[in-house]
């Protein structure tokens, strides 16, 4: 048995014959936007919605279902995050649970107060507590990130953090550029001025291994269809947190934590989905089921890590080489994303171009918008390239001789 956390064997054809949209033949550099599917994760959701379903309760079989898929998914997600499962919460995306709980949490922010955003992050991690602190008449302070490196120095944050921080919104890492701030230390600089620390995990769960104690996170938001499962949005806090907020809500609706903060009832055919998600990444390597799935997930990350590693490496190698070629994507730690221009062309053209090669790579600015216009790129954006659990040495080749060529024949 391999040691927790080592490497182990990754057979990405295995994974790939999971994956039935990949039989429709593209080579799919588009997971950041959102990844494929496993089979296994398309047929909980199927099962769910064929077997007799209700409301949660205790009498009925249909009712006794929907209450285990709700305490089933709870605990998936509080082994992928490594919290209690009592304190994952719910919603329709990872938009509508910042805004949720940004009006929440400010509720008794005032004039004088003030929240510090970072210019890093997607715009569900700034716009919402913008608008809650003008709710509020509080202050905002903006992160700057050095736009050469890509780097959100902890520094940089505590420049802007100072006693009347009442939360510090971060990400864990950069859909547009792939940059992992260094989080402990963030939340260090948070909690000695006495502010809440809420972390963007969407970009980064579906890459590294989550700890969220470990980051020091009082928050931690993710959506599971960036990580092989289907479209909502989970919040993790540790259940004490969770009990000193009291979040707008129905009067009849339940108080307990964490049902008061869920508005209406769960989809319970997504909450199924995710579980069977985060199975499947569980036996990414294929380690030894009877060990416990937080222990598999150590033990698959470490491996996936290795795996998108080796194959950003060969990508970047020839990316790098293209004349005209800007990589945004420079920081020490980073997920397998790279955001690039290449002089002399559209992003969009460049997509269209990979498109008609069977080539899936977006552009654009991708909702991070400050820090888009930040790096001089504005809503134009750049070419955006992740790699995927699925994605194999082969998609590689494809869009890098894809690039290549396009660059080659127009100039
Ligand atoms: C880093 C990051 N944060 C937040 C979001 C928004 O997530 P959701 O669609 O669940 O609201 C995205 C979506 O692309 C993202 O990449």
């Amino acid at each position: 048995m391999a040691p927790l956390g080592a490497p182990t064997a990754y057979d990405v054809d295995r994974i790939r014959w999971h994956f039935p949209a990949l039989h429709e033949g593209a080579a799919h550099f588009d997971g950041p936007g959102g990844s494929q599917v496993p089979d296994t994760v398309a047929t909980a959701v199927v099962e769910t919605l064929t077997s007799a379903i209700s409301n949660r309760g205790t009498v009925t079989p249909a009712e006794r279902r929907a209450d285990r898929i709700v305490v089933e998914a709870r605990a998936a997600m509080g082994d992928l995050l490594a919290v209690d499962p009592g304190g994952i919460v719910f919603g329709r995306s990872a938009t509508e649970l910042t805004f949720h709980l940004a009006r929440t949490l400010s509720s008794d922010w005032g004039p004088g107060d003030e929240v510090v955003v970072s210019r890093l992050d997607h715009d569900a991690n700034i716009r919402p507590w913008v608008l809650a602190a003008e709710a509020r008449g509080a202050t905002v302070r903006c992160a700057e990130f050095d736009q050469g490196t890509g780097e959100l120095a902890p520094e940089a944050v505590a420049a802007v953090v100072g006693e009347r921080t009442r939360l510090v919104a971060v990400t864990a890492a950069s859909n547009l550029i792939g940059t992992r701030p260094d989080l402990p230390a963030i939340a260090g600089i948070a909690h000695a001025a006495g502010a809440l620390l809420w972390v963007d995990g969407v970009h980064a769960t579906a890459h590294v291994l989550t700890d969220v104690p470990a980051s020091g996170a009082d928050f931690w938001v993710c959506s599971p269809y960036k990580f092989l499962g289907p479209h909502h949005g989970v919040l993790a806090a540790a259940p004490a947190l969770l009990e000193t907020l009291h979040p707008a809500k129905l009067l009849p609706s339940s108080d307990a934590v964490p049902e008061r903060f869920e508005l209406g009832t769960l989809p319970y055919e997504l909450l199924a989905g995710t579980t069977a998600a985060v199975d499947f990444l569980a036996d990414l390597a294929l380690t030894d089921p009877s060990r416990p799935r937080r222990d598999r997930l150590v033990a698959s990350f470490a491996a996936l890590e290795a795996h998108e590693d080796a194959l950003l490496a060969a990508l970047e190698a020839r990316l790098r080489a293209i004349p005209g070629l800007t990589a945004y994507s420079n920081a020490q730690r980073r997920t397998p994303t790279l955001l690039v221009t290449v002089e002399g062309h559209d992003p969009q053209d460049l997509r269209v171009a990979l498109a008609e090669r069977g080539v899936n790579a977006p552009a654009g600015h991708f909702y991070a918008w400050e820090a888009s216009h930040a790096l001089g790129l504005g809503a134009t954006g750049g070419l955006r390239m992740g790699l995927a659990p699925y994605t194999n040495a082969d998609d590689v080749d494809r869009l890098a001789t894809g690039l290549e060529e396009i660059c080659a024949v127009a100039r």
